[in-house]
């Protein structure tokens, strides 16, 4: 390299550090745009490229792509997020994203310093809380250590993750069932695992990431039916089933956005008709689905044939962390032994967490009026948020309810007034939900009282009835701001 060539590197890396170039540092504070990923990707991209440009030499553009600061998701981070927190600095509120929880995520919580009623942990049963369940994990780390240590078919096999397969066999009257160590992963990798390139994935236009990943994993043909939509799904089998080797129809128990319910006999009737597999997510369906909370077989009464792949979640209503898959033998044995990613070629899971799941599943068993609570405290939501005039979309008496918004800012900013007032609820926007449904989502705990519920829904009115007046204060004053500075 040339002494010029290098000091011009150097002036384009320092011009780097100081942070003119990005877009990010340089955001205008608007909270209102705080949502609108793809515009501010594109705005991002076009500063990042002609700032490259004006380097003159291409060195710059060289630095950028090393360091991955213009990247698409990158800026999209920087745009969204750092401009959000510039906005909430601002207008001196607390910024809800990563804020930790400073003690154990039940119905309560303690955030900022001050214990908040919380409707946005999915602990629906409170389980993480519970003595036996804590006592249970560091059981297992006093027998068996912090790590399994390894990856299980080599040197990682303890008896617990057998023990939970077993109970999870037994529940979905599969024939075996496979622990994993994450949700997430276990659809990539058993969606990936199960479909290919000649191979067609039908799931509902509502479906979770995890799968979508595994079909881009799989690099099969995916199409959305629509949401929860037996007729939906028979068009596009009609349409496509003949072009394709194998088919499977995927959808959710509990739908995690809507709060509503798989309408599954109609779905199999169809799917089986078509000459399709279908696997079932019920991740936000166990443990609150059932009689018993053993999910959707249990509560539409089916056999353990009905689905090809049930596959859950340690992490919700379990209050514990890691995936899992029941089937019949030989297809569990695939996941087993080829699959990568859900025992192959990955850490086995941690036995605090299987600990914590096994003595979630005794405690579920010996009471089952925790279940119970929860449906009691789901209807009562439900019934008292339309009293309030709420909009609660699809959500079927489960405990997800959504209380529609419609347009991104009005979720943002209600959220942030919650927080304000001690609740704590997530807003739900686009593009995580489809732009125009934004909501502010509530998990409702079988330990909330009729009070909490109460009060977070006058509060949540007294929000969103005062908000227009109060967002529009907010942004003239951090636009005056924007102008002074
Ligand atoms: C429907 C659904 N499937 C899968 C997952 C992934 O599970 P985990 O968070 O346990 O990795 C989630 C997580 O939120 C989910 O909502």
């Amino acid at each position: 390299m040339t002494g010029n060539n290098s000091r011009d590197l150097a002036r384009a890396l320092l011009a780097r550090h100081t942070g003119g170039e990005t877009g990010v540092a340089t955001a205008p504070a608007n909270g209102a745009h705080a949502a609108n990923g793809s515009a501010d990707v594109a705005n991002g991209a076009a500063t990042a490229t002609s700032t490259a440009a004006t380097n003159g030499n291409g060195a710059g553009r060289g630095v950028a792509h090393t360091t991955f600061r213009d990247h698409p998701g990158v800026l999209q981070a920087g745009q969204r997020f750092g401009r959000f927190d510039t906005w909430v600095q601002q207008i001196g509120l607390v910024n809800p994203y990563y804020l930790p929880h400073e003690g154990v995520s039940g119905a309560v919580t303690r955030m900022a310093d001050r214990d908040v009623v919380n409707f946005s942990s999915f602990g629906y049963l409170d389980l993480a809380a519970d003595p036996r369940v804590r006592q249970a994990a560091k059981d297992a780390i006093d027998q068996y250590g912090t790590s399994a240590a390894a990856v299980r078919i080599v040197a990682g096999e303890l008896p617990i993750y057998r023990e939970l397969e077993a109970e999870i066999a037994r529940i979905y009257d599969t024939e075996t069932a496979l622990v994993t160590a994450s949700g997430y992963l276990t659809n990539a990798a058993a969606v990936g695992f199960l479909l290919g390139k000649r191979d067609l994935a039908v799931c509902d236009a509502l479906i979770h990431h995890s799968v979508v990943s595994g079909t881009e994993w799989a690099r099969c043909k995916r199409v959305s039916f629509r949401h929860n939509d037996p007729e939906s799904l028979e068009t596009i089998l009609k349409m496509s089933r003949r072009s394709f080797d194998r088919a499977m129809v995927i959808i959710e128990g509990l739908y995690s956005m809507d709060g509503d319910v798989v309408r599954l006999p109609e779905i199999i009737e169809v799917a089986r008709r078509y000459d399709c597999s279908i696997m079932i997510d019920e991740a936000h369906s166990f443990g609150t689905l059932g009689a018993t909370g053993h999910g959707v077989r249990e509560l539409f009464d089916l056999p353990g044939d009905a689905v090809d792949v049930w596959m859950g979640t340690l992490s919700k209503a379990l209050g514990s962390v890691g995936g899992y898959l029941a089937g019949n033998r030989e297809l569990v044995d695939g996941f087993k032994y080829v699959a990568g990613g859900l025992s192959m070629y990955t850490a086995a899971p941690a036995p605090s967490a299987i600990g914590a799941a096994l003595a979630g599943l005794e405690v579920l068993r010996d009471e089952p009026e925790r279940v119970t609570q929860l449906r009691h405290n789901s209807e009562y939501f439900h019934r008292r948020a339309k009293e309030y005039g709420f909009d609660i979309g699809t959500s079927e008496d489960s405990p997800i309810i959504p209380v529609m918004t419609g347009a991104d800012e009005p979720a943002v900013l209600a959220a942030l007034a919650m927080l304000q007032r001690d609740f704590s609820v997530n807003a739900i926007t686009h593009p995580v939900v489809p732009a125009g449904e934004a909501r502010l989502r509530f998990f409702i705990n079988c330990r909330h009282t009729e009070q909490q519920m109460d009060q977070a829904l006058a509060t949540l009115r007294e929000v969103l009835d005062g908000l227009a007046d109060t967002a529009g204060k907010q942004l003239i004053l951090a636009h005056e701001e924007e102008q002074r500075s």
